[in-house]
């Protein structure tokens, strides 16, 4: 690992947790008041305000410092202000911040996006378009398949989440809220059930029959859906998300990509992989479809790609290029400082072997999760790949009744014992470090995520 040098010892070390006070305290709790009266309600989700983070520790504004295991919604995969990233951002603010990459030329950009091709699977030739978010790149997404195909219906997946602009949105299912209101948004997007494994629409235990799951899936779809009300001919593409995020760190079984893939093709369908929370290394290969054994033609990228500086991507098989000038385009998009995170942060991957560290953490932090789970009988399921991993709470091991109350009161529990995690699909809380990780911070958040757990029931 790269040397990090501290350069003010005014500061306190960020390595390890320190609850000075039980936040939110006094200072955290002006800055919550200031934002509910000026900033429009959101998501919140925990009382935590951020002042300075190192690593993969935090502090707020208290001076508590927190292990961080939501990094940002997976964004911070190197950990907070990584040397290098930080050294490469702050050499380039000195030279040109802006210049509209789609209308002009820079070489910054150019290196960002062969950086990101050197490591999308696929033998192919490809191409990148850079948007700003999650949702822009799905929006992107969408344009490229209506445009290539001439066609303009999709098929997305109950579960998933792909964003919250009108047409991203209208792919989304994982939560009712996030459509609450909205309607029309796109027209012409179909909604199928995701092989879930745990929890299904089918009933199927998928842990023990993944291939009946699979199956039944991708029957549904042939069977009810081309077949009655959206045929082919109209069909655009699937939008699919290797692993679901929101939905719950659902980890579809082995084959669903390859046959998904493979009823696509044989439909002239083209599939969209959403990889914007899955990628960039978070499950120990550069992108979660690379475990499924598939090279999609098209996958949407955000979140981690330049380690928080806003930046989205969706990476093209050349073929499916837009063929004239004018039909997209926007302001920001490979914006010169996120282009060179992304180049910095894609080098350091590289260079610190972080793939071999999430595969090798990932191992491990499964079986310290697994030991909770022999200890916790509400614990109903540990899943997920690499550092993309989740617990489930339930109300009976054999229903797999879901505890949604327990899930937040052991979120709320871990934040106050100093760990900051994320829940996730109905009741499940995410576990996402840094993806340089050591084996003393995971755990550090198993002690503090057991404590909550212990204080919880
Ligand atoms: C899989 C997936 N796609 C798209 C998005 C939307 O990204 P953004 O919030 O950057 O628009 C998210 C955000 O959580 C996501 O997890």
């Amino acid at each position: 690992m790269m040397e990090e040098k501290v350069s003010n010892n005014k500061e306190q070390n960020l390595d390890s947790i320190k609850i000075r006070i039980m936040p939110p305290g006094p200072e955290a709790k002006k800055i919550i008041d200031s934002d509910s009266e000026f900033l429009v309600t959101s998501t919140k989700s925990l009382p935590l305000v951020a002042k300075r983070g190192r690593g993969s520790f935090v502090e707020d504004a208290d001076g508590n410092v927190f292990l961080d295991f939501a990094s940002g919604i997976s964004v911070t995969n190197l950990g907070h202000i990584h040397p290098y990233v930080t050294a490469k951002v702050e050499e380039q603010i000195h030279k040109l911040w802006h210049f509209a990459g789609t209308d002009f030329y820079y070489k910054e950009q150019v290196d960002a996006a062969r950086s990101i091709e050197s490591i999308t699977p696929g033998t192919f030739k490809k191409k990148v378009f850079f948007s700003n978010s999650g949702a822009e790149s799905n929006e992107a997404a969408i344009k490229i398949a209506k445009i290539f195909t001439k066609k303009q219906q999709f098929i997305s997946f109950i579960g998933g989440f792909h964003g919250r602009t009108q047409g991203a949105l209208s792919m989304t299912a994982s939560k009712a809220i996030q459509q609450k209101g909205f309607f029309p948004t796109m027209p012409g997007v179909h909604h199928v059930p995701y092989p879930n494994p745990f929890r299904n629409a089918f009933g199927i235990d998928g842990y023990e029959h993944p291939d009946e799951l699979v199956n039944r899936t991708l029957d549904f779809i042939e069977k009810y859906v081309l077949k009655t009300y959206a045929p082919p001919e109209n069909v655009a593409a699937f939008l699919v998300e290797p692993i679901q995020g929101e939905g719950g760190y659902i980890v579809p079984p082995k084959n669903f990509h390859k046959d998904l893939r493979k009823l696509a093709d044989e439909n002239n369908i083209l599939v969209i992989m959403d990889e914007v929370q899955s990628g960039m290394g978070r499950t120990g290969k550069y992108f979660a479809s690379e475990h499924f054994g598939v090279e999609p033609e098209v996958i949407t990228i955000a979140k981690a790609v330049a380690s928080g500086i806003p930046m989205g991507a969706v990476v093209i098989n050349s073929r499916l290029d837009f063929p004239e000038s004018g039909l997209h385009s926007n302001t920001f998009g490979g914006n010169v400082l996120a282009s060179v995170a992304a180049t910095a942060t894609i080098e350091t991957m590289k260079k610190e072997k972080i793939l071999d560290n999430v595969v090798n953490q990932g191992i491990y932090f499964k079986k310290r999760l697994l030991e909770l789970k022999d200890k916790y009988s509400s614990i109903g399921d540990v899943r997920g790949i690499g550092l993309m991993v989740a617990i489930d709470f339930v109300k009976d091991q054999k229903t797999r009744e879901p505890d949604v109350k327990l899930r937040d009161k052991v979120e709320y529990k871990a934040f106050e014992n100093g760990l900051i995690t994320l829940s996730t699909g109905t009741s499940a809380v995410r576990l996402i470090p840094p993806l340089n990780i050591k084996q003393s911070e995971i755990d550090m958040g198993i002690d503090a995520l057991d404590k909550a757990i212990k204080q919880s029931l």
